[in-house]
């Protein structure tokens, strides 16, 4: 099976540090609402978009103090969309990373409003964790994360893939929902390692959108076949559950092994993509072979 290395291990460690500091205390009032945000971030999760922002961050030798900021940022927004994602008006789940949902918990509306802060609470360590970055590469950072995670991203996305249930996609309306359910924040996360780190270089940046785009879509590629293959014990969530839905996965469109090789091909594309990037990217590249056969 699949590991993490030591360095990503080290760096998913840190994310979880500077998002222990970046939530506010469950002792603050509101008690229960503090709780719950901090249920939904804490505790569990493979801290995959924090590991792109600090893997392309070092892609370019960045100290990780100037990426702290933005992967916590990308994580919360993650987290976020999870509470969301699990609500009964949408996925209704009662199992996300080895624990009963935030709205089992706490509640519908609760969890409704844990995301709303934790969405608000995302922007603001954004805004401020920050200092060591020019304000016009603040505001343009700021900038990355809403587009990813409005109408045009993941919140887009999750409307898509609401309003595709039940219905058989063509192979452009299955990538188009993917790309923007799951891939519009995996390629924040390294359009905010690039600029925290101060990369200027078009051709860099090119190399690392065609990474992102890849490995966004390839996560939720291998997220629709562990949904068939995994068991709870190790993905953390009821498996099964997109079939029963009616949810238009790759493996429901394209069969199961059209999905593998859909992955293996999304897989060597980004690390293709990464030729001009040298020794520095092996981080990313370790992270794009993780996403293609991990089993959590
Ligand atoms: C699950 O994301 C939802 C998708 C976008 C596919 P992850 O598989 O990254 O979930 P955690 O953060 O590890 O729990
Ligand atoms: C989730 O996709 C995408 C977002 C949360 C934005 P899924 O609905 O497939 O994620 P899981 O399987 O519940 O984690
Ligand atoms: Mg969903
Ligand atoms: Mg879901
Ligand atoms: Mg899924």
């Amino acid at each position: 099976m699949i590991e993490l290395t030591a360095e990503l291990l080290a760096w998913s460690a840190r994310a979880d540090d500077v998002l222990a500091r970046a939530l506010p205390p469950a002792t603050q009032p509101p008690v229960d609402l503090h709780a719950a945000m901090r249920y939904a971030v804490l505790g569990g999760g493979k801290r995959m978009r924090p590991l792109l922002v600090y893997a392309t961050g070092a892609t370019f030798a960045a100290d990780p103090t100037l990426l702290d900021a933005a992967a916590a940022a990308v994580e919360i927004i993650h987290a976020y969309s999870l509470v969301h994602d699990d609500l009964p008006a949408m996925d209704d789940d009662d199992l996300r990373r080895g624990r009963p949902t935030c709205h089992v918990v706490y509640g519908d509306a609760m969890a409704i409003l844990a995301g709303d802060a934790l969405q608000a609470l995302a922007f603001e360590v954004l805004a401020e964790g920050t200092v060591a970055i020019d304000a016009p590469t603040r505001v343009q950072m700021l900038r990355v994360l809403a587009a990813a995670c409005g109408s045009h991203g993941m919140a887009g996305g999750q409307a898509f893939d609401l309003a595709a249930v039940g219905q058989i996609l063509d192979a452009g309306e299955l990538e188009r929902m993917h790309v923007h359910k799951t891939g519009a924040l995996i390629r924040a996360s390294v359009r905010l390692g690039a600029l925290a780190a101060g990369c200027r270089e078009t051709a860099k940046l090119g190399s690392l959108e065609r990474y992102a785009h890849c490995v966004g879509l390839a996560f939720q590629v291998r997220d629709d076949i562990l949904d068939i293959e995994g068991d709870a014990a190790r993905i953390g969530k009821t498996p099964g559950k997109d079939v029963v839905d009616g949810k238009p996965t790759y493996p429901a469109i394209l069969g199961l092994d059209a999905s593998r090789k859909v992955l293996a091909e999304l897989t060597t594309e980004a690390l293709d993509s990464l030729a001009g990037l040298g020794n520095a990217a092996r981080p990313l590249r370790d992270l794009a072979r993780f996403i293609a056969e991990r089993e959590s």
